[in-house]
């Protein structure tokens, strides 16, 4: 008997929700979402930039830009009612892609910046799924099968020397992810999480207490709009978790044959 996630998921005439929908993965995704029919709550800090976002897609009606931070409740309220006027309450997608990085050495850091990385990348997605749920069931009473897509990273899989704090959040989000999946599958709502890799995006732009000119020395970086692609893809096809890019598999899939042996060569290589 097929199962209720291995429904297909449909763009057209869906009510998403998609954080960090100013830049890079986020913005790239609400553009194809909405391109295929989808109305989409975009949500950033960068009024202008959602502004640009719907001006960038065949309907920029199908936008509803809400500007605000992701950790504040009234954001997150403003988000909701704006979903739930679009189709009496229901949500077919919420995807958690707003987030932050930070680099250097833990010991040198303010607790200011782990509680920073945290709040935006794990404490965010959890409370914003928690007020989504009663709307991805309404959705799923019908012939629908609700996601909730989180934005993770390799990171978030093996963790690397001088980014303890983004590391530790994206493994949060990991966790706290698998243990969603088990808990809503039963009733017809996927969770899908996607592991990007480096991505070309504004990301390292915006680190939190970070030295400047930081980089990230990841090989085979993607373009923002190749993210997006495998996100709705994945998201489409009910997939559980991808990792994205070849080296990102490498580092994952290396890591899952010997932890002692990437535990040296990334002891030596830094960051
Ligand atoms: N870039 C990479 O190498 C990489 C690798 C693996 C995973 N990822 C993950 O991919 C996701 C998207 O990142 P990206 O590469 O597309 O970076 P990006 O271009 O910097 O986009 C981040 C988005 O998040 C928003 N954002 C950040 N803090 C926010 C806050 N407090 N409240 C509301 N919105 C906030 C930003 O908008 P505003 O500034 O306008 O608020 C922006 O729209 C993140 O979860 C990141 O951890 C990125």
């Amino acid at each position: 008997m097929p199962l209720p996630f291995q429904q297909v998921w449909k763009s057209q005439d869906a009510v998403a929700i998609v954080t960090g929908a100013s830049s890079g993965i986020g913005f790239e995704l609400t553009r194809m979402l909405v391109n295929e029919g989808a109305h989409v709550v975009a949500v950033a800090r960068r009024r202008e930039r959602l502004i640009e976002l719907a001006n960038a897609t065949s309907h920029p009606e199908r936008v509803h830009c809400i500007a605000g931070d992701v950790t504040d409740a009234a954001t997150r309220e403003e988000a909701m009612r704006a979903a739930d006027s679009l189709r009496d309450g229901e949500l077919d997608l919420l995807v958690n892609n707003a987030g932050v990085g930070a680099i250097g050495p833990f010991a040198d850091a303010s607790p200011e910046r782990m509680r920073r990385v945290m709040e935006v990348n794990f404490f965010a997605p959890v409370d914003w799924t928690r007020d989504a749920i009663p709307r991805l069931r309404l959705a799923a009473q019908k012939d629908v099968r609700p996601v909730v897509c989180n934005i993770g990273s390799v990171l978030g899989h093996r963790a690397v020397p001088d980014k303890s704090e983004y590391c530790a959040s994206k493994f949060a989000l990991h966790g706290w992810n698998d243990s969603l999946r088990a808990e809503l599958v039963r009733e017809g709502i996927g969770v899908t999480m996607v592991s990007p890799s480096t991505t070309r995006s504004e990301f390292f732009d915006s680190l939190v207490e970070t030295e400047p000119d930081q980089k990230s020395n990841s090989i085979g970086s993607w373009p923002p709009a190749r993210v997006a692609q495998a996100t709705l893809t994945a998201i489409k096809r009910g997939r559980s978790e991808v990792i994205l890019s070849l080296g990102g598999k490498a580092l994952v899939y290396a890591d899952r044959v010997s932890p002692p042996v990437m535990n040296g060569i990334l002891a030596k290589r830094g960051r």
